[in-house]
């Protein structure tokens, strides 16, 4: 799977995916990343790629130009990759999304957008604006790493143990059950003599009972969305 980075700091990306389970994706060829630095799209000798906005106000908003440019120059090299906008205003990003993203063809070219905001007409660009939650970061670049690794250990092979996808997957909508490792007591708290016994049938009834329970006390919401 290709994925295409537009942003203005294009060494964000260096350090987080050269290491871990994206950087092993990377290596073998699984995951292509590249970044394209916003910069040497921008206007004029400065390289100028936001202006003050129209109608005044503080802050200043990225151009469309430089950015529809990058996007061009992208798309030629890789055409057919899905437009993502990184942007607080966008849908939110979950599981579920992250799995369609997996399915787009080559893959996604993900425009992080900096400053305060970005001209209106840059949304007329994308296929899809993505936020990562209900706050405001200063720039895109931190979400589209957030997505790049939701994404990336979707990908076939990505992940060294596929079990894990298919217990996700599995579990899908639910928060996961309660997990112990040695040693069975620590500081006064005991792992559940359930799983340490072998009934296998009776850990996996266990195991879903806790998921719902956990779920509709933190997060009641999920159940409510959760497909039948
Ligand atoms: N850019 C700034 N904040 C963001 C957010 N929460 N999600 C996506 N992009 C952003």
């Amino acid at each position: 799977m290709e994925i295409h980075v537009i942003t203005l700091f294009p060494e964000m990306f260096e350090s987080p995916f050269r290491t871990g389970m994206i950087g092993r994706a990377i290596e073998q060829g699984l995951i292509v990343l590249k970044t394209h630095p916003l910069r040497e799209f921008g206007l004029g000798n400065y390289r100028q790629v936001d202006d003050a906005p129209y109608g005044g106000g503080s802050g200043m908003v990225m151009r469309p130009e430089p950015i529809a440019d990058a996007i061009d120059t992208v798309n030629a090299q890789c055409p057919g990759l899905w437009r993502v906008l990184m942007t607080p205003q966008g849908e939110v990003f979950d599981q579920a999304i992250a799995r369609e993203f997996v399915g787009h063809a080559p893959g996604l070219m993900i425009i992080a957008g900096r400053y305060e905001g970005i001209d209106e007409r840059v949304r007329a660009l994308v296929d899809q604006e993505i936020s990562i939650g209900d706050y405001v970061l200063s720039g895109g670049e931190l979400p589209a790493m957030v997505v790049i690794e939701a994404v990336g250990r979707l990908i076939p092979g990505v992940l060294g143990n596929p079990e894990s996808l298919d217990e996700e997957s599995f579990a899908a909508g639910l928060l996961e059950y309660p997990q112990y490792t040695r040693p069975d007591e620590f500081r006064g708290m005991r792992v559940p003599d359930i799983l340490l016994g072998g009934d296998h049938g009776k850990i996996r009834e266990w195991r879903a009972a806790e998921s719902r329970r956990r779920t509709a006390r933190r997060r009641p919401d999920l159940l409510e969305r959760r497909r039948p």
